[in-house]
């Protein structure tokens, strides 16, 4: 009974995997003969300076094998570590680590702290129920990154994202070894820190949802000690509503102007040609950059409307009078001026692919959600980059989609070694238009976990095969961080029946998949005052279930089919209750039928009526379109028996 919870995980022990399912996957991985058992008296013996670390380690080794540790008198893991390295986590910092285990006890060796953080999440990841009890595989791990920026941004404005929402992705991130929470922490929706020196901020920027000052330092301190750089963001000159709506004396165009609640580019735009403009920045900035440790500074600098800019006298007045010929000039004109100011409070600049003016001070940091070209383009004008085109999770794409993108393909791959070396990795782009801090996590995770392997292990790295059932165990044990990804999925789908068991419901749920933004801003029209808390907003992005299902119409052995006809056959008969569910259950009912039949045909290995298949497959075309913002990912193993019986009956 003591392992029946992790057994239910179907892990199997490593040993008898070719690789440990590891994820990210480290740079060199031998495993050798035997285990090492893991029991209630596991010891870590380590620099007390380490201590928090080792009993993080050791609550989550305790929640994962539901063993009630207790530490005894012999070291089960030995942590070497002779420097601590920077107290705060430090961009391109050693990370790598050593970890030997055999039967008698497991060894970490790393030259920092942060090092040793790696090898103790990769420890936990090791930890699986076998014959006689939980244990490690004896292994020999040699680990660092490929990348040294590996990051998370979090839009906290769009949708506000309280402090223990914070706190547990943090501890996610930690888990697979990314080091940069970059906190978008400023935007037309709302301005999220509490300004002692612009006070309107938190009163008529952000709806009463504002972090204090304690809590923001309370935050860059829990992501210190897991070894993450917190990276704030204020966007500016644009995609700054909220701030105008405090401030509109600074604003290029008379206010006065309230906080959006909707999605898009807006017109309130910073006046860049006023002094005061910069007096109020220096005051802002220097105030902001004070709470936070790193030297890192974003400045946001995207989508840019220039209409007031356009449309104001006085501005273009002075901008022919300095030569700024452009809008885009203008910007670079602004930028200049907020690099300084930056520069002036010990900080480096990071900004969005418009920052790439000329004249652009050197060190700046460009993230690019355009995409590798627009890297290339900085990197070879001598910028360091950050990728994060094909890194938007809030497209709710497939991970296999997001792991095939590499910050070093395309554009950059043609880099010389010098520019190729000032590519600093990348960060996956959580934007919360259609995400709330109820739903943020299953949009996260476990699709992040990919994307850090993106760019921490090596790039030969990319069978997603591999990376899937990886992950699919990864996301499991993430669960032991606190993040709720899967086990806020029943309540959610739970409300939708008003607490009634969710029988069909997530039957539909289990082989379904949300869309992401592009669909649902044409689906209705929303607000950030619009409730996430339908179907599509329970549902994750894409389906286990549908995966495993294709996995075994692939295969089509007779276990397969006997999977696949059970699941076919309850696709049959659900029924939900739910109105703007009952297209989508039709469909699934009709997916089952299909399937069932498909597989008949198979079976029997009697050819299909001429025509059959394809009338089949249009029938399932007509489900392409997304309902209720989901789309069936059901249809997707029928799909496949149709492919074979097609192919069967040529
Ligand atoms: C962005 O997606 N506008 C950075």
């Amino acid at each position: 009974m003591k392992f029946a919870a992790a057994c239910c995980l179907i892990v199997l022990p490593h040993a008898i995997l070719a690789q440990p399912l590891l994820m990210p996957i480290p740079a060199n991985v031998g495993l050798r003969p035997g285990h090492l058992a893991i029991a209630s008296s596991f010891k870590v013996l380590a620099d007390p300076r380490l201590h928090a670390s080792t009993e993080r380690f050791l609550a989550r080794l305790a929640g994962q094998t539901g063993l009630p540790i207790v530490p005894g008198p012999t070291p089960t893991l030995t942590v070497e570590c002779r420097d601590p390295g920077p107290a705060y986590p430090t961009l391109g910092e050693d990370e790598s680590y050593v970890l030997d285990i055999d039967d008698r006890g497991a060894r970490l060796a790393a030259p920092t702290f942060t090092g040793v953080q790696r090898g103790l999440e990769t420890f936990l990841q090791l930890v699986v129920p076998g014959a006689g009890g939980f244990e490690a595989p004896a292994i020999h791990i040699d680990d660092k990154p490929r990348f040294p920026w590996r990051g998370i941004m979090l839009d906290v404005s769009r949708h506000w994202m309280p402090v223990p929402v914070i706190e547990r992705n943090l501890d996610a991130m930690a888990a697979v070894k990314m080091n940069v929470f970059h906190w978008h922490l400023a935007d037309d929706q709302g301005f999220r820190v509490e300004s002692m020196r612009f006070p309107k901020l938190q009163q008529l920027a952000s709806d009463g949802h504002f972090y204090t000052q304690t809590e923001v330092r309370h935050i860059v301190e829990y992501a210190r000690e897991r070894r993450i750089r917190v990276v704030p963001e204020f966007d500016m000159p644009g995609h700054s509503t909220a701030l105008l709506a405090a401030y509109p004396e600074f604003a290029s165009a008379p206010g006065p102007y309230t906080i959006e609640r909707t999605w898009g580019i807006f017109q309130p735009t910073l006046d860049p040609t006023r002094e005061e403009t910069y007096t109020f920045l220096d005051s802002l900035i220097g105030e902001m950059a004070s709470l936070f440790a790193d030297p890192y500074f974003h400045i946001g600098g995207d989508e840019v409307d220039d209409t007031q800019w356009k449309n104001s006298a006085s501005i273009q007045a002075f901008a022919k009078q300095h030569n700024l010929a452009t809008s885009d000039d203008l910007q670079a004109w602004f930028n200049s001026r907020v690099q300084r100011i930056v520069a002036k409070y010990g900080k480096t600049t990071v900004g969005w692919d418009e920052v790439l003016h000329p004249g652009l001070a050197p060190g700046t940091v460009i993230q690019s959600w355009r995409g590798q070209d627009a890297l290339a383009v900085a990197a070879r004008k001598g910028f360091r980059g950050l990728l994060s085109f094909g890194y938007y999770l809030d497209h709710l794409q497939p991970t296999s989609f997001h792991y095939a993108n590499d910050p070093l393909t395309g554009a950059t791959a043609s880099l010389d070694a010098e520019a190729a070396q000032r590519i600093l990795g990348g960060e996956a782009c959580m934007w919360t238009e259609y995400t709330s801090a109820e739903t943020v996590d299953s949009r996260i995770w476990p699709r992040a976990a990919a994307i850090a392997e993106r760019l921490w292990s090596p790039a030969g790295a990319t069978d997603p095969a591999s990376m899937y059932a990886r992950m699919e165990r990864v996301s499991r044990l993430l669960d032991w961080t606190g993040v709720k990804h899967r086990t806020d999925y029943l309540p959610q789908l739970e409300r939708l029946t008003g607490g009634a068991p969710t029988g069909g419901l997530q039957a539909l749920a289990d082989v379904s998949e949300a869309t992401g933004i592009e669909v649902r801003r044409d689906a209705r029209k929303y607000t950030s005052l619009v409730p996430l808390n339908r179907f599509v907003d329970a549902v994750p992005p894409e389906s286990e279930t549908v995966r495993h299902l294709e996995a075994a119409a692939s295969t089509r052995s007779e276990p397969a089919m006997e999977e696949l006809r059970a699941a076919f056959t309850g696709w049959t008969i659900n029924r939900v209750t739910v109105a703007e569910l009952q297209t989508l259950s039709t469909n699934l009912a009709v997916c089952g039928v299909i399937g069932l039949e498909a597989l008949r045909y198979l079976k029997t290995g009697k050819p299909a009526p001429a025509g059959w298949v394809a009338k089949q497959n249009q029938t399932l075309d007509g489900m392409k379109p997304p309902c209720a913002e989901v789309m069936l990912a059901a249809s997707r193993p029928v799909r496949i028996l149709l492919t074979a019986l097609a192919t069967a009956n040529r």
